[in-house]
């Protein structure tokens, strides 16, 4: 698994108890996958279709560092599966799991529309 993207935990990103928010965390992993899914199928109109059960494992405190890891779980026709993993940069503990959510490619009418993809690409080999 890659870990592409680093979070600083803020004040703002905490929830009453003083621990990360999980609404906060599941935002930042939504805005990854998307990101991370509009790169390999380049085209930028994605949605999130389903996620599976999300497993909130241990909890991160103000001025921890996490990362956000992804993989590919499948290619399909019009979607992408993704798995994804965050963790904390300095324990490596896990802090949250996610065994699979499906990003959908859309056409300009909004509805699904096939991505032609395989196999991840890496963006450095397509400038040339
Ligand atoms: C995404 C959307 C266009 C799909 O419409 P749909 O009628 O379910 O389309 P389809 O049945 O053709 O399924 C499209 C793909 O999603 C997959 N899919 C559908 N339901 C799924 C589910 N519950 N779990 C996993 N994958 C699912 C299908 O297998 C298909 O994949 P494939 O083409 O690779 O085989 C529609 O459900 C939608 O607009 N949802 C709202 C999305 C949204 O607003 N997300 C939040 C903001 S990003």
């Amino acid at each position: 698994m890659r870990f592409h993207t680093r979070k600083w935990v803020k004040p703002e990103d905490l929830n009453p108890n003083g621990t990360l928010f999980g609404g906060k965390l599941l935002a930042w992993i939504d805005e990854e996958l998307a990101l991370y899914t509009i790169i390999q199928l380049e085209n930028p109109k994605v949605v999130t279709k389903h996620m599976s059960e999300i497993n909130f494992r241990s909890s991160a405190k103000q001025g921890d560092i996490i990362e956000i890891g992804i993989d590919v779980v499948k290619f399909g026709n019009s979607s992408l599966t993704l798995k994804c993993e965050v963790r904390n940069m300095m324990t490596r503990e896990t802090i949250i799991s996610i065994d699979t959510t499906t990003m959908v490619n859309l056409g300009a009418d909004g509805k699904p529309k096939a991505h032609g993809k395989t196999q991840i690409e890496y963006v450095k080999n397509r400038l040339s």
